[in-house]
């Protein structure tokens, strides 16, 4: 079986103040009428392809992620809960020793919940040949054409192609998050590409990946699995085993070490919401490139993205600004500098 694994943990600080610690960015509806995580699950429905999800969250928002999921019918195979973030190895590597106590055959399919893909076919399409690329014995990865020296993202460089799968390709080197130079250089070599943040290979596999790589954190999630709760529908981890795992990401402690990955091509129109400029870019905008939602009116004002879902919200002669009006905070931010709203947050805690 091919078994998603929804990761679902994260805190999405640079989408402040929509995105909150208590109510983070893949639970709210940024895009239409679903929030991410249940657009994310929506596209591993169909159970003639995949199995039931393991959605993978922290203690914090379970309840939420739980109604989430029931109100669009999703029932998981398990709902894992963190006790505190140890990024997404750990994360990945619980949920493929779950896939392993299913089937010794498993094969999951790690999908972050911040992404919009517009095309679900060809996910399904993509998702097939990198399948059978997994089979092989390889962790698979999508890459995406990039359009810009972003710095938020893992970098593929494509090697030769995967013998007997037609449209995959091992990967020639991986480095995630560059510099702005490296990622600068990389853009113009136009030999990479980026990685999409979903990944697909066999639990045992990568299990095996994992122990020679990261040993701690494979010794880590056992230990926290042997010392499991189940309550209700959550499957708890032993807090204090979780805690003894090294904070690393599945990019920086297997993908950028492995020489074992291979990557299938995407072109489903994927963009991670990582930013308020990405959901401009993403967002359905007026004659004048201005992207609003909520209680909203412009004048003589171009490129901007407002959001207001509280009180009238009016813009007069600006350009490219994000305007963020929540209940209780207001973001007013140039859109090209929006990544660092980050800091902002990384600030306001601080002070807190
Ligand atoms: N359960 C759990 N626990 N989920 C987590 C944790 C955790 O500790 N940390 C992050 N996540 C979830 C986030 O909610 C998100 O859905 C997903 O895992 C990916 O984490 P991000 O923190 O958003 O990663 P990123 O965007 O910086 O980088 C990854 O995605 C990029 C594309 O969007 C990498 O894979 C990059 O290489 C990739 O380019
Ligand atoms: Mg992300």
């Amino acid at each position: 079986p091919v078994i998603p694994v929804i990761l679902a943990g994260g805190a999405g600080n640079r989408l402040w103040p929509l995105s909150r610690q208590e109510y983070p960015k893949q639970l709210i509806a940024l895009l239409g009428e679903r929030s991410l995580v249940q657009d994310t699950a929506l596209r591993f429905a169909d159970r003639s392809r995949f199995a039931a999800p393991l959605v993978v969250t922290s203690e914090a928002i379970r309840f939420t992620i739980a109604d989430q999921l029931q109100a669009v019918d999703i029932a998981p195979l398990s709902l894992v809960l963190e006790p505190v973030g140890r990024g997404t190895a750990p994360a990945v590597a619980i949920a493929a020793l779950l896939a392993l106590e299913e089937h010794a055959e498993a094969t999951i399919v790690v999908a972050p919940s911040d992404h919009a893909i517009r095309d679900v076919a060809a996910l399904h399409a993509a998702l097939d040949v990198a399948v059978a690329a997994a089979r092989q014995g390889l962790l698979v990865t999508f890459s995406i054409p990039p359009s810009r020296p972003e710095t938020g993202y893992g970098y593929i460089e494509h090697g030769t192609g995967v013998a007997g799968v037609d449209g995959a390709f091992r990967v020639a080197s991986f480095v995630e998050k560059p510099d702005a130079e490296r990622a600068a250089e990389m853009i113009a070599g136009g030999r990479h590409f980026w990685n999409s943040g979903m990944f697909i290979f066999g639990a045992a596999f990568f299990l095996a990946e994992l122990e020679r790589h990261a040993p701690e954190i494979l010794e880590a999630a056992k230990a926290s699995l042997a010392g499991r709760t189940a309550d209700l529908d959550f499957l708890r981890l032993d807090a204090a085993a979780f805690g003894k795992s090294p904070s690393d990401s599945i990019d920086y402690a297997v993908m950028e070490r492995t020489d074992r990955a291979a990557t299938v091509p995407l072109r489903a129109g994927w963009s991670d919401v990582g930013a308020w400029s990405e959901l401009w870019a993403i967002s359905e905008r007026d004659g004048d490139g201005n992207a609003m939602r909520g209680d909203v009116v412009v004048e003589d004002s171009r490129d901007c993205l407002v959001v207001s879902d509280r009180q009238l919200t009016t813009l007069v002669g600006v350009e490219n600004l994000a305007v963020i009006v929540t209940e209780d905070a207001v973001l007013v931010s140039d859109l090209t500098k929006a990544q660092d709203v980050k800091k902002l947050v990384a600030k306001l805690k601080a002070a807190n």
